[in-house]
Parts: C-alpha cells; structure tokens; sequence
C-alpha cells in the first residue's frame, strides 16, 4: 500500500488541506516528486504530448501507458498513483474492465478516464470490483476534435448547468474523485463544495480540493514554447529540479497557486 491511500486524500479533502498532484512518466521523476512531497502522481496520457510529441492524447495506447505506470510505481515512495486509462480504451465495459486492469497490475492505485454522466455505469461498475475511478470533467483532452480546440468548458449556463449535473451523477455512481480541466474559477469552486469526494483542478481557480499541473509545464519545458495560461514556471528562482518541485508543492498547500491571473470567469 502507498503512504497515501484514498482515505487520506478523503481526510485531507474533510480538513480542508490541498491536494498536491502532479504528472509523471517515470522512476527518476517519481522519486523527487515523493521526496518533494507531492501526494498524488498522475500518469497522465499527456505523455503522448510531452514525451513522444504528438499534438493530442489520441495516439497513445494502453501499453504506453501501462509502460510508464510501471516505471513510475518503481520510483514511487508512498505516494498515491492514478493512470489515464487513454482514448478508446473503455469504449466498450469490456475493454473498461481490461484496460483497468492492465493499469492496476501495472501499478495504479486509481483509474481516471474522461466523459460525463454517460460514465455512469463503467464507474459504478469498476468501483464494485474494487477499481476506484477519478473521472475528468470539462475539457478532456481526448475530445479535443469533438471542442474543436482546447476550449475552456462551463463558461454558458447551460454547459455549466449539465457540468454541475456530471459531477453529483458520477458521485452518486462510485467515483472516488474528480478532476476539473479548464473550467471557470468560481464553477470549479461550487462544484468542489458540492460534492464530498476531492476535486482536483487544472486552470479550475484556488478553490478546488488540490491542484494537478503536467510536470514538463510547470519545469518551464514546452515543445511548442507557448504555456497555457494555468501554467506557472517553477523553475524560476530555483536551482533544481527538486526545489521547483517542492516550490510547487508549497504554492499548492499554502493556496498561493494558482493565482486569479492562471484562472478562467465565466
Ligand atoms: O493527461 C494528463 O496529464 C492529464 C492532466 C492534464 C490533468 O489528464
């Protein structure tokens, strides 16, 4: 069992203490974030993006990301580790089921896959069979095509209407956590008060649960050289990789990120 389990996260949520999580694709990485006392590592299926260059999640399989989840539990010491479970992975509940448990075996202690209230059923289902879920809500990358772009989501009444409605049906269905993505600040918050589970936010605003940036963002690397807007640089002022990490870590812990300039209004 990691250090951190869902039922410290769960406490952590209750004692109104952030969540620290970040992405993370291997041994060596997992390692300094542990030792920078990060408590959530994400293998993230952006490994498609920062790792093998692609321009969306789509190309990645399940055996890459079954790959990194190996790696990274090997480097893990004691923090909690979820795995992207990627695109068309679960589109049917038999490959939800298959795809779930490659990544479990391979390491995960959690499952995330992006929708809304149509993951209904594959939530419920999994939590039965002791696979806990972290479902991601607003901009899920893998329907980037379907956006047309990496959009902010929830910014009209209607999308915001239908978003707090995902959220409370996934709950009810056995998700074991949320993740915001680019979401307004003050829709990410209601959401977050609404719910009993942590939400984890990116480009959501302060007021979510804990905070989730990919590693590569926030050491300042990027292929394309333009950060979104919810990205801060750690690496400023730093000398390590290791203190930015831990920078991170305390930016997140003490609420001084993400600052308004890194959220979205509606
Ligand atoms: O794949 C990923 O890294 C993610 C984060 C952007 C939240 O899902």
């Amino acid at each position: 069992m990691p250090d951190t389990t869902l039922t410290t996260l769960q406490g952590l949520k209750q004692n109104g203490e952030k969540i620290a999580m970040l992405t993370c694709y291997d041994a060596t990485f997992a390692q300094a974030a542990c030792q920078a006392g990060v408590d959530v590592l994400l293998v993230g299926d952006s490994l498609g993006n920062v790792l093998q260059g692609h321009d969306s999640t789509l190309p990645v399989s399940l055996a890459d990301m079954a790959y990194h989840t190996a790696s990274v539990k090997r480097g893990n010491q004691g923090a909690f580790i979820i795995s992207d479970l990627p695109f068309m992975a679960y589109a049917t509940l038999e490959q939800t089921f298959a795809s779930s448990a490659a990544l479990m075996q391979a390491g995960a202690h959690m499952v995330k896959l992006e929708g809304a209230a149509w993951l209904a059923e594959p939530v419920r289902l999994l939590a039965e069979r002791g696979v806990p879920v972290c479902a991601h809500l607003g901009l899920t990358p893998q329907s980037v095509n379907l956006f047309g772009g990496y959009k902010v989501q929830g910014r009209q009444e209607v999308q915001a209407r239908q978003l707090r409605a995902d959220a409370m049906a996934l709950e009810q269905a056995g998700a074991a956590m949320l993740l915001l993505e680019c979401v307004p600040s003050a829709l990410a918050a209601e959401i977050s008060q609404s719910v009993k589970i942590p939400v984890i936010g990116i480009g959501a605003g302060v007021d979510t649960d804990g905070q989730v940036l990919v590693l590569h963002d926030m050491l300042g690397l990027s292929l394309s050289g333009r950060a979104p807007k919810f990205v801060k640089n750690f690496m400023e002022g730093q000398s390590s990789i290791q203190a930015a990490i831990g920078a991170y870590v305390s930016a997140v812990k003490q609420r001084t990120f993400p600052g308004s300039e890194h959220g979205f209004t509606a």
